[in-house]
């Protein structure tokens, strides 16, 4: 299964729910690999910090740019899950990534700067779709307000049942320094004692894949 972490926009999260996934599955037992297609490579170096540190399970991590949808085919044959770190915007890594992906998480704040980047995201799903007809595709409310008084997630949910081609999830990961600290650590926050950052993403696993049974080799 190839899932693909991407967005019209820059920290929006993209980095920090790959890595997070990816960490997650594997403690779950699931082959997963890490591919980061961002030339800021903050997934490669937070792997790198978590093998200098140690931590394990090792999380496998491919580094690749410009079309990588061949390079994508091939892990698939290796790994259960591959999940891709897209770099910034409408790239070619994104647009070649969504060509053969079977799930789009595209991360977004739910402020209005952001949720106005949605319709090109939209757009770029249903050309995908032309090629990927199968391609799922899903905005992940990020870095929401913890401080639950806050109306802007239920705002967003409104805003997003207008675009056609994007469902919204329903696990929200909310703004945690707990997220910032594990990146830098090169832990997952499912290693961490924070256990709302930990519910979050284990919710958004449950939410998208079977990862009950894993599957051995
Ligand atoms: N849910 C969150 N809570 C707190 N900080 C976050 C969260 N998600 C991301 N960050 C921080 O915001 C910055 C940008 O996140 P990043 O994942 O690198 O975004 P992107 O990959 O979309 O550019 C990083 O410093 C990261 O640690
Ligand atoms: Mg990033």
């Amino acid at each position: 299964m190839i899932v693909l972490i991407g967005a019209e926009k820059g920290g929006v999260g993209k980095s920090t729910i790959s890595s997070n996934l990816a960490v997650h599955l594997a403690h779950q037992g699931i082959d997963v690999v890490l591919v980061d297609t961002d030339g800021q490579a903050t997934c490669a170096r937070f792997i790198e910090r978590r093998e200098e540190g140690g931590i394990r399970p090792s999380v496998p991590c491919v580094q690749r740019t410009g079309d990588v949808a061949a390079t994508l085919r091939d892990l698939s044959k290796r790994y259960q899950v591959i999940v891709v770190d897209a770099g910034g915007r409408d790239s070619r890594e994104m647009r070649s990534a969504m060509a053969v992906a079977n799930l789009l998480l595209t991360p977004t704040r739910a402020s209005q700067a952001d949720l106005e980047t949605l319709p090109k995201v939209n757009e770029l799903v249903s050309l995908a779709r032309g090629l990927n007809p199968d391609l799922k595709a899903f905005a992940v409310l990020s870095m929401a307000p913890s401080n639950p008084a806050i109306r802007e997630v239920e705002d967003a949910r409104e805003l997003l049942s207008q675009f056609e081609q994007l469902e919204l999830a329903d696990t929200v990961i909310r703004d945690r320094k707990v997220y910032r600290d594990a990146l830098l650590g090169g832990h997952g926050v499912v290693e961490m004692t924070n256990s709302q950052a930990r519910a979050e993403i284990q919710l958004l696993a449950q939410e998208f894949f079977e990862i009950d049974a894993p599957v051995s080799k």
